[in-house]
This record gives structure tokens, C-alpha cells and sequence, in this order.
């Protein structure tokens, strides 16, 4: 099987952008497949600023920041997927717009070996695969935000995934990317999310009830526990309505009280505050 240097990525919002620049700057051959071109030109710009801060920070030189962004292609023409060895898709966290993505990479990727990668958080792989003439090619391969720092990659094959396309898959996270990989059976949630959205989910609840300010909620997890950053906090970097739309899946699945999203992120979500991307969540952003 021939190693993979052609990648496409559907979806260049905050994941999928983060998942081209990395791909890109591993050396590979990177096609982003957008909506239309104010989509393709708002995420070209993300992936700019995210190598313009990495140059700042001294992660990247100048000359590979350059590289980096020749290695990328942004467009809305699906036709451009057509070659390519491993899709990730990366659209936002709706399940019937996640299937239809699917249909329509089945229809459009040539070649039959090629991986069809979702980095869904929590949808089960099942649903996505079950989209395509392909099943056994279908794996979760679940990123973290911000793609660039965070080094880990979960590895979700379904029950049909052949061997072959995880075997793939996890080479192309772990030995290409320089990704930790770490394996999931294909429950709603996966490992991290089945731990990690109780927690955020908690603590907006006790945000609610009028506990705490959601000043001392986050200020108690980083001083009082070492986090990087509060419940609220990431919630707001993670997105209110992805975290809305894990937790939903999660209690789809298991009907487990603790899953079931609060009526105050669900407000939240109605009014648009969706955290750093909408200025405001939260906390107040720009
Ligand atoms: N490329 C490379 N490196 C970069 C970079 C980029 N584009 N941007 C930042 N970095 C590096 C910085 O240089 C810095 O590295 P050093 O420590 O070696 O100098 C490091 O990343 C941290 O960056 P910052 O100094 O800008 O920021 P910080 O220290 O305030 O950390 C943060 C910011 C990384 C977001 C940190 O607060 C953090 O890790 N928060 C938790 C994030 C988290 O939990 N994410 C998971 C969300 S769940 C999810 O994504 C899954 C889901 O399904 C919902």
C-alpha cells in the first residue's frame, strides 16, 4: 500500500484548519474542500494567521511558513478530492450534514484504498460509514483544539473497519503527523469526550445554580488543580454549540442525566453566544 502524501480535508473551520496545517507541515499535499469562496477565503485566512503566530512563537521558520501554505489548497470544488489517499472530514458537529459529507467524499475519491478519516467527537463511525459503498474504509480519526499544540489523535475504528484502513490511518497520525495515538471502541464520545463533557457540562450547571461565579469555576481548576484553562473556559474555546452537539449525541446514546445539555447552554447556543468564535460566551473575546 503507498504511503499517503495526498490529504483532503472537508471543512476548514477551527478543526479542519488546524488538521490542514498540520498535514501540510508534515510535507504533505494538502486540497480543503470549503462551501463557497467566502468560506474558502475566511479558511485560508485562519490557516495564515495560525503559521503567522507559529513563526511568532519561533515553532516555524519563515522559509517552511512559506513551504507550508504552497502545500495547501483551498477550494469549493468537490472535484478536487478526487486523488486524494486520505480524506479527513471536518464539517460542524450535525449529524445528518456529517452523512451527507460522507456520501458525497464516497462519490467523489477515486481511489479504493484511500482512507475516509471524520474527526467527529462524538458521532458513532457506524452511522458515517454506513453513508459510503466503502464501511471498511471509514475511521474516526478525532483531533484536539488547537491541532497545532495538542498532541493527541483518537483512533476509532468501527465494527466494519478493515484492519488495513486503521493500520493506515494510525501510521499517517502518529508517523507522519508525530501525533500520540490512542484507540477508542466506537461509542458516542469516545474516550476523552465520555470524560471530559460531564466535567464542562458540570460546571455550567453550577454556573446556573448561582454556586460560583464563572470567574472562581475557572480559577479553581487552574489554581487549584493545574489545568491550562476553567471548564467555562474551554467550553467557550471548544465552541457552545459543539459542546452542545456532543453532549446531545452522548445522551442519544447512553440517556444518562449526565450527558443531557443545560437549558443555559442551550439558551446560549439559541442567542448565538458560542464562545471566542462569536466574541462572547462566557467570557468576553476582542
Ligand atoms: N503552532 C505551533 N505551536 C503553537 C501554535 C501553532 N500555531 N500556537 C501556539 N503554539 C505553542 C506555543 O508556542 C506554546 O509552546 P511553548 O509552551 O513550547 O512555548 C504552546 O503552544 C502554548 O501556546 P500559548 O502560549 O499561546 O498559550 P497558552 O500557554 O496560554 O496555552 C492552550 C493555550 C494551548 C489553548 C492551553 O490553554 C490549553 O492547552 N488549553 C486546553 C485545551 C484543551 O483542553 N483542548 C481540548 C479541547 S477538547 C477537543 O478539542 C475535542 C473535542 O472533541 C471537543
Amino acid at each position: 500500500m503507498s504511503e499517503i502524501e495526498r490529504v483532503g480535508v472537508v471543512g476548514c473551520g477551527l478543526m479542519g484548519s488546524g488538521i490542514a496545517e498540520v498535514s501540510a507541515r508534515a510535507g504533505l499535499d494538502v486540497v480543503v474542500l470549503e462551501a463557497d469562496q467566502p468560506a474558502v477565503d475566511a479558511g485560508r485566512a485562519r490557516i495564515e494567521t495560525s503559521l503567522a503566530q507559529a513563526v511568532r512563537r519561533g515553532k516555524l521558520s519563515e522559509d517552511d511558513r512559506a513551504a507550508t501554505l504552497g502545500r495547501i489548497r483551498v477550494t469549493w470544488e468537490a472535484d478536487a478530492l478526487g486523488d486524494r489517499q486520505l480524506v479527513v472530514e471536518a464539517v460542524p458537529e450535525i449529524e445528518p450534514l456529517k452523512v451527507e459529507t460522507f456520501r458525497r467524499i464516497d462519490k467523489v475519491v477515486s481511489d479504493g484504498e484511500a482512507v475516509l478519516a471524520s474527526n467527529t467527537s462524538s458521532i458513532p463511525i457506524m452511522k458515517l460509514a454506513m453513508a459510503t459503498q466503502r464501511p471498511e474504509q471509514v475511521i474516526g480519526v478525532h483531533f484536539f483544539n488547537p491541532v497545532p499544540v495538542l498532541p493527541l489523535v483518537e483512533l476509532v475504528p468501527s465494527l466494519l473497519t478493515s484492519p488495513a484502513a486503521a493500520e493506515r490511518a494510525a501510521s499517517f497520525a502518529s508517523a507522519t503527523l508525530g501525533k500520540h495515538v490512542i484507540r477508542s471502541q466506537d461509542r458516542a464520545g469516545f474516550v476523552v469526550n465520555a470524560l471530559l463533557i460531564p466535567y464542562l457540562l458540570s460546571s455550567i450547571r453550577m454556573l446556573e445554580s448561582g454556586f460560583a461565579t464563572a470567574e472562581d469555576i475557572d480559577t479553581g481548576m487552574v489554581q487549584g488543580c493545574a489545568h491550562p484553562m476553567g471548564p467555562l473556559a474551554l467550553s467557550d474555546l471548544i465552541g457552545l454549540d459543539t459542546v452542545m452537539a456532543v453532549a446531545q449525541s452522548m445522551y442519544d446514546e447512553f440517556k444518562e442525566p449526565l450527558y443531557a445539555p443545560p437549558p443555559m447552554l442551550l439558551r446560549m447556543v439559541d442567542a448565538g453566544l458560542l464562545g471566542r468564535k462569536s466574541g462572547r460566551g462566557f467570557h468576553q473575546y476582542g
